[in-house]
Formats: structure tokens, sequence, C-alpha cells
């Protein structure tokens, strides 16, 4: 310990700790994606979540020093996550990003699976 986090910045490496990837991965959104939960969502990222500071309106997201916000209309990066890392990552923040802890936090576990049902409209689009 003591040491600086080595943060590698790539899409492809995996933000949860290998040790835990796989059983994280396994973790399935236990909510079905409805209008209502989207829209749900949708109020979160724009109010308490706060997720538009960083992630900007359309979900490109915003340029921070150091290490940028994801750019959620990246569909490479859509399919590289599954929703169980999604909310590892809303549980214990991204490691050496600015990217803060929200679950538990600022917003509920439920509230967290909504959020996500609305990230995951991003994918593919340029509009919102
Ligand atoms: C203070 C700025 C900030 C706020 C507020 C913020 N984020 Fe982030 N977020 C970041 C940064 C920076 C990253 C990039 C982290 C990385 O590359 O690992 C990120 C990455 C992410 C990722 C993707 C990590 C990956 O797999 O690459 C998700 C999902 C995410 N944020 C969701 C949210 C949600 C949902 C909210 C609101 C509830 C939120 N963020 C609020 C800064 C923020």
């Amino acid at each position: 310990m003591g040491t600086a986090l080595a943060f590698h910045p790539s899409l492809y490496t995996p933000r949860v700790p290998q040790n835990l990837l796989e059983e994280v991965q396994e973790i399935e959104d236990p909510l079905e994606p409805t209008p209502e939960r989207i829209e749900a969502g949708r109020k979160i990222f724009f109010g308490k979540g706060e997720c538009v500071t960083c992630h900007s309106k359309n979900g490109k997201g915003v340029r921070i020093p150091g290490h940028s916000s994801r750019d959620f209309t990246n569909s490479k990066w859509q399919d590289l996550r599954a929703d169980g890392e999604l909310m590892w990552i809303l549980k214990n923040g991204s490691p050496g990003t600015g990217m803060p802890i929200r679950v538990g936090r600022v917003i509920t576990e439920e509230e967290g699976w909504e959020v996500i049902q609305f990230i995951r409209t991003f994918n593919g689009k340029t509009e919102k």
C-alpha cells in the first residue's frame, strides 16, 4: 500500500478488480426495464444523482483534468460492460478517477438500476 493506484485508462480494462470480475459480471438487473423506470433513471441522471455534471446532457461526457468521463454513446463500451459492472462502479466509484460513489450515498440501489437502464439508452445515439 501507499503507492498511487496505477490507473489504466483503456476502455478494455475492466474497472472492477480482477478477483471480483467474474462474480460481478453475473449480477443481473433485477428490475425489468420499463419506460417508467427509464424515465425515473433520466430524472436521477439530471437530478439528485448529479451525473449530468460530469457526463453531460448527451452522455458524451465532459473533459475532466487527469481523466475524462466515459462516453456513454460509445457502443463498444456499452457492449464491453455488463450491468453488474456498472452497478459495482456506482457502489464503489471508479478508483483512480473522479467517478464518485453514488449508490448508498446519494441514490438507492433501486435508483442505481434505473439510472443504468437510462444510460443504456445512450447506446448508439447522439441526441438526447
Ligand atoms: C464528479 C464527476 C462525476 C459524477 C458526478 C458522475 N460521474 Fe460517472 N464517471 C466520471 C468519470 C471521470 C468516469 C470515468 C471513469 C473511468 O474511466 O473509469 C466516469 C465513469 C462512469 C461509468 C463508466 C465506468 C466504465 O465502465 O468505464 C459509469 C457507468 C458512470 N460513470 C455512471 C455515473 C452515474 C450513473 C452517475 C450519477 C448517478 C455518475 N456517473 C456521476 C465522473 C463522474
